[in-house]
C-alpha cells in the first residue's frame, strides 16, 4: 500500500472511531448508568494499551466499548426466554455493564468471560459497588479466560456477543457451546449485537454483526429473529437458536 493510501485509511478509521464514541456518549447521556450507580462501564479502552495486552488473544485493533443500556435491557426483556430457567453468559464482558443489566432480570446465574485481567478487576469492582445498593448481584461471576477455551456452564441458555472478536474465534466458541449442549441437552439462544468494530471502515455498512457469521456458517444454528435496538440500527440484535 502507498504511504498516502495508508495515511488516508488510518484517518478514516480514526474519524469512524470518533463518531462511534460520540454516538456512545450521546446514548449514555440519554440513559445515564455509570453516574446513577457510581460504576465505571462507559469509557472505551483500547486493548493494546492494557499492561497484559501482549498476553491476550486479541486482534490488533480490538477494544472495549460497552453495549448501550437501552439496547441490552430491550433485548433481554423481549427475547422470549424464561429467565429463571437459564444461566446468562456475556462472551467478552469487559467492564461488566451487560452483567449488571442482566442482574435486573431473574436469570439463574450470570457469567461474564473476559480475556483481560484489568477489565475483569473493573467488572468485579462494579459488581461489588452495585451489590451495596441492590440484591441479586451475588448471581454474577466474572471469569478471566479466553472465550475460546472457556468451560461453558451446563445450564447456560443465553449467550450475548457484542462484537468481541472475529468470526473465526466465534466459530471456536460456538464449537464449545455445541459440545456443552451435547453433554447437557437444553435450549440455547445466541444473541449477536452491534455491527463491526470502530476500526473497521465498513462496520457501519455491514448487515450482520461480525461474530454472527459463525452461527450462519455452522450447521445446527437457525436464525430466530432480530430485535430492533431502541438506540440505533447499528445495535440491532440477531438471535440464533440451536436445533442440533
Ligand atoms: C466490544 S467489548 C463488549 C463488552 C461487553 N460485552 C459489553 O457489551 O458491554 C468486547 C470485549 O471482548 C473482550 N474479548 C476479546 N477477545 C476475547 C476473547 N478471546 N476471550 C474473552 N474476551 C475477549 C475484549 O477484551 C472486550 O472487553
Amino acid at each position: 500500500m502507498q504511504d498516502g493510501d495508508h495515511r488516508a485509511k488510518l484517518l478514516r478509521a480514526l474519524e469512524y472511531r470518533r463518531s462511534f464514541d460520540a454516538r456512545l456518549e450521546r446514548m449514555d447521556r440519554e440513559t445515564p448508568f455509570d453516574r446513577v450507580h457510581g460504576v465505571d462501564t462507559g469509557t472505551p479502552v483500547e486493548l493494546w494499551e492494557l499492561p497484559e495486552a501482549d498476553l491476550m488473544p486479541i486482534g490488533r485493533n480490538a477494544r472495549y466499548a460497552p453495549a448501550p443500556v437501552r439496547t441490552v435491557r430491550n433485548v433481554l426483556a423481549s427475547c422470549g426466554l424464561v429467565h429463571e430457567e437459564v444461566t446468562f453468559v456475556d462472551v467478552g464482558c469487559g467492564k461488566g455493564r451487560v452483567l449488571l443489566l442482566a442482574a435486573e432480570f431473574p436469570f439463574r446465574r450470570i457469567v461474564g468471560v473476559e480475556a483481560s485481567e484489568t477489565l475483569c478487576d473493573i467488572a468485579r469492582d462494579n459488581v461489588h459497588t452495585m451489590s451495596h445498593v441492590h440484591g441479586g448481584y451475588d448471581r454474577i461471576e466474572v471469569v478471566n479466560a479466553d472465550a475460546a477455551q472457556f468451560d461453558v456452564p451446563g445450564d447456560a441458555g443465553f449467550f450475548f456477543f457484542y462484537e468481541p472478536f472475529s468470526a473465526e474465534v466465534s466459530s471456536t466458541v460456538l464449537e464449545r457451546i455445541e459440545s456443552s449442549i451435547r453433554q447437557c441437552p437444553r435450549d440455547v439462544l445466541l444473541c449477536f449485537t452491534g455491527r463491526g468494530q470502530p476500526e473497521d471502515e465498513d462496520g457501519e455498512a455491514q448487515s450482520r454483526p461480525v461474530a454472527a457469521a459463525a452461527a450462519e456458517a455452522r450447521a445446527g444454528w437457525r436464525a430466530a429473529g432480530t430485535v430492533a435496538s431502541p438506540d440505533a440500527k447499528f445495535y440491532d440484535s440477531f438471535l440464533f437458536e440451536y436445533l442440533g
